[in-house]
């Protein structure tokens, strides 16, 4: 591909963000010029996310990254959404690299913040975050076409009970913990590791996803096989800060497409965020809760379609590195088209 080192922008689009840290992508080369990434569908969630929104949400991500590595290397991604039936259904996007200009200060900055990028699940301190950061989010959502709410007082304690609530309602679900089980401290190159998880909260309703998560992550019971190694949340509790700050990010509708510009949004919100020194995590029980019951789903009063509820602060710890699948195991060097017959 045009002198592009394409290793680099796999790899680097495989530090995206992912729920479960799933990493549901793969990508192929393609005439020599052309980025394939299709959807890992054996990686797919069907309990929590049965609609593979957040499956797209996090292909979404990744192409948001590949795109920054294309341009930090001289190159003009262009990008094509969805092309079926042109292409098999799991192909999510064909980006057609080219030379390009050079890149910008703004693209050179969110591409630095990639691998300092990490959910941090633990207590932030409270110090609001200056406006022009705030904005500088906002516009980063823009600028992917979603957009970013922060939530107001009232607004935050709302989502704030209403996770908890989806969140025990998810606990109480047997598929759901199941699934979660094979997703958490895996010991493998995916999943939450156990030191990424939350610490047990003081005081509830928490601004982090602890009820499902830690019930799932329960240690195995003592002199069992394969039991489970210690994170924050086999830990002493910890008072979170308690005036969280949370937004929500929204798309136009709620479409595969949506999904694919929501992650592309998302990464860029949060890679803007942590190169203003802010971390983040994510409140998504709501939206798989919602995802899971079509038919009926929890009552939702927040800006319409929503992507994700993100909890943004400043770090009073770092966040423990979640594993990542090497880049031969998601790149696929396909054989170059074959040239043209000479007649
Ligand atoms: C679509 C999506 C949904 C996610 N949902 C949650 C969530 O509800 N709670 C949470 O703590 N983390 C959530 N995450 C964060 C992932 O668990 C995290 O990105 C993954 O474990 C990799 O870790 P890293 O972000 O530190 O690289 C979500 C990420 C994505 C992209």
């Amino acid at each position: 591909v045009v002198n592009m080192d394409i290793e680099n922008i796999v790899g680097t689009a495989g530090a995206a963000p992912s729920v479960h840290n799933s990493q549901p992508w793969q990508f192929a080369v393609d005439h020599g010029d052309i980025l394939q990434l299709s959807a890992a569908v054996d990686r797919a969630l069907w309990v929590c996310d049965p609609s593979a929104r957040f499956l797209y949400m996090s292909c979404g991500a990744a192409l948001m990254n590949a795109r920054l590595a294309i341009r930090v290397a001289g190159g003009q991604p262009d990008v094509w959404l969805l092309p079926h039936p042109d292409y098999s259904f799991d192909v999510l996007a064909r980006i057609h690299i080219s030379p390009g200009s050079p890149p910008t200060p703004e693209e050179r900055e969110l591409y630095d913040a990639i691998p300092r990028r990490r959910t941090n699940r633990g207590p932030f301190t409270g110090q609001p975050v200056p406006e022009p950061v705030a904005a500088a989010m906002r516009d980063a959502a823009h600028a992917e076409g979603a957009e970013l709410h922060t939530l107001d007082r009232a607004e935050t304690e709302t989502v704030l009970a209403a996770s908890a609530k989806a969140g025990s309602e998810l606990a109480a679900t047997p598929e759901h913990r199941d699934e979660l089980r094979r997703w958490i401290d895996t010991g493998s190159d995916d999943g939450i590791p156990a030191a990424a998880l939350p610490h047990q909260a003081a005081s509830q309703p928490a601004p982090v996803r602890s009820r499902d998560f830690l019930g799932a992550a329960r240690p195995a019971a003592p002199g069992a096989s394969g039991g489970r190694s210690a994170g924050p949340a086999q830990g002493p509790k910890v008072e979170y800060e308690r005036s969280p700050r949370l937004s929500v990010l929204t798309t136009a509708e709620d479409e595969p497409e949506d999904w694919l510009i929501g992650g592309q949004a998302l990464e860029r919100v949060l890679l803007t965020a942590t190169a203003s020194g802010l971390s983040a995590s994510f409140l998504s029980q709501i939206l798989e809760l919602r995802d899971m019951h079509e038919d009926d789903p929890p009552h939702w009063e927040g800006p319409a379609n929503p992507q994700m509820i993100i909890r943004l602060g400043y770090a009073t710890e770092p966040a423990a590195r979640a594993p990542r699948r090497p880049v031969g195991d998601v790149l696929d060097w396909r054989r170059p088209a074959p040239a043209a017959q000479a007649s």
